[in-house]
């Protein structure tokens, strides 16, 4: 083994792994050739094991001959792999393109329960004449859901209402939303307009009418010179609102201890048009909701001198509006959460 050998030898190594580097087709081969030719155990290393036989003034030589050959191959790999990787990901890319003529997969869109639905209608005509949506809670006491309402404890017309009682003395589930006709006269200051949505409770054997858990929306106006004109005026309103501006509307006289003189409000019926039918008991009217003069009794309960302000008030049950407009049969549907009857008010 001589210099010429040894240069012979190397660039041969350097002319074959160029050339099979060139014809590497994928980076595994390219990885697989780095190991054979410039890995530790590799050829390079291999030849240069014959130094050790030269002439010490050839060795440098070699050395510098060495290090070119190893300075080519590996610009040469780097080259054929930044090419190869290179293409790798346009295949990727070619091979992976999304279809975008493929349909969507539908997003199933929610909507406003009945009820909610109903409530935001009815504050929405309402809140053009100018009312205010509040809430109260859901828990009342003794005080504002009855006697405040003057609805003294034995008083009769409690039976009125079955009461839901909690645990703890004096409170209760409200059984209507009036109490919260306290709550607003005992933070606002007349001229008052409050609509108050909510959720009320009674203690009631459940069918297709009746339900343990139901929706009023309460209505109370107080000012000066307030009349029980002006409650007709608006309820009348109301109604042509809600269910069409040729309805006809009555008041009937009615009893609550909270209004002075109270009154039942009918619409024609929406079934027949007043002519008579089952759905109205043929009478030709539906009634929707009661009202009347708010008591003076209740406006003092309430922190406002009756001999100044004067005020109507009117409670509606939700579940009953929201029957008329769609036509449904039980009230039960609307606790039950069952999407089939959810899905059709879209
Ligand atoms: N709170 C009554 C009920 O639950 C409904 C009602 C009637 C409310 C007359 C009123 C009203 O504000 O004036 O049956």
């Amino acid at each position: 083994m001589d210099l010429s050998d040894l240069t012979r030898d190397l660039e041969g190594l350097r002319d074959s792994s160029l050339a099979s580097i060139a014809a590497s087709p994928d980076v595994a081969t390219l990885e697989g050739l780095e190991l054979d030719v410039l890995g530790k155990k590799g050829r390079l290393t291999g030849i240069l094991r014959g130094i050790g036989a030269l002439p010490g003034e050839d060795r440098p030589r070699v050395g510098a001959i060495a290090n070119g050959v190893r300075t080519a191959i590996e610009a040469a790999l780097l080259e054929r792999g930044t090419a190869l990787r290179g293409s790798a990901l346009a295949d990727r890319l070619l091979a992976e393109t999304v279809d975008i003529t493929t349909p969507g997969r539908p997003i199933r869109r929610g909507t406003l329960h009945p009820i909610n639905e109903t409530i935001a209608e009815i504050a929405s005509i309402f809140g053009q004449f100018g009312f205010v949506t509040y809430e109260g809670p859901e828990i009342e006491d003794d005080v504002r859901n009855f006697q405040m309402l003057n609805i003294p404890p034995d008083h009769p017309a409690r039976d009125l209402w079955d009461t839901l009682y909690v645990d703890v003395e004096g409170q209760l589930l409200r059984t209507h939303t009036s109490p919260g006709q306290i709550h607003v006269m005992h933070t606002e200051r007349p001229p008052i307009r409050a609509l108050l949505p909510g959720r009320c409770f009674r203690y009631e054997s459940i069918d297709a009418s009746h339900a343990s858990e139901f929706f009023q929306v309460e209505g109370l106006m107080v000012d000066e010179g307030t009349t029980l004109g002006d409650l007709k005026g608006l309820l009348d309103q109301f109604a042509k609102a809600m269910y069409g501006a040729d309805k006809r509307t009555r008041f009937r006289p009615g009893y609550y201890p909270f209004t002075e003189p109270s009154v039942a409000f009918d619409v024609e019926c929406l079934v027949c048009g007043g002519s008579g039918c089952p759905a109205c008991s043929r009478s030709g009217w539906m009634t929707i909701l009661g009202a009347g003069m708010v008591h003076p009794v209740v406006l003092q309960f309430g922190g406002l001198d009756p001999e100044r302000y004067q005020g109507f008030a009117f409670g509606m049950g939700v579940e009953r509006i929201a029957n008329l407009r769609h036509s449904v049969g039980d009230l039960r549907l609307y606790m039950e959460n069952d999407l089939r009857f959810l899905e059709q008010f879209r």
